[in-house]
């Protein structure tokens, strides 16, 4: 038997201080989608926004649905649309928040991190692009937390080369 430890890192900001205006504007951008969430069922608003190579910047929300199932993650919403326009680029990073306004300030840093459907999704571009995507976690006031891919957050994760590999 042997036994094997998988360590992940995440690196961990106060302020965007470090951070270059277009990646600010990204997290902007997440922070205003979350506002226009759907989500009547858990009243839980999460805003994403996505970064192309080419410098566009993509904004999603959740979007709930009386069939619980049918709904989609912020994630999903702004990776889905951002891909379906521009199949050719390259996702450089996503960003996600929620409504910080709604618990009590000293209620800890309030970050959320994707769901296991949208890691597998983020993590699909990354296998498909050989290039790996950052995901910036925002906090309350301009906390960040940022974790450099997504196979940090998915050791012994499930990709394409496993079924190309069977395809044969
Ligand atoms: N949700 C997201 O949009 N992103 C996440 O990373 C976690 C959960 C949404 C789905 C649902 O609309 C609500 O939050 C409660 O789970």
């Amino acid at each position: 038997m042997r036994k094997i430890e998988i360590k992940s890192t995440v690196e961990l900001h106060d302020d965007y201080g470090a951070f270059s205006s277009q990646e600010v504007e990204l997290f902007q951008a997440a922070k205003t989608a979350h506002l226009t969430a759907y989500a009547p069922y858990s009243n839980f608003h999460v805003g994403a926004a996505v970064l192309l190579d080419d410098g566009q910047i993509f904004k999603g929300n959740n979007q709930e649905n009386a069939a619980y199932p049918s709904g989609l993650c912020a994630e999903r919403v702004a990776l889905f649309y951002a891909k379906s326009q521009f199949p050719d680029a390259t996702v450089k990073a996503v960003a996600v928040t929620i409504d910080h306004g709604k618990v009590e300030e000293d209620d800890g840093d309030d970050i959320i991190s994707p769901c296991g459907g949208c890691r597998q999704v983020i993590a699909e571009y990354e296998y498909a692009q050989q290039e790996d995507i950052k995901i910036f976690l925002l906090g309350r006031g301009e906390k960040v937390c940022i974790i450099p891919s997504m196979k940090q957050l998915m050791p012994l994760l499930f990709s394409g080369d496993i079924l190309k590999k069977y395809q044969k």
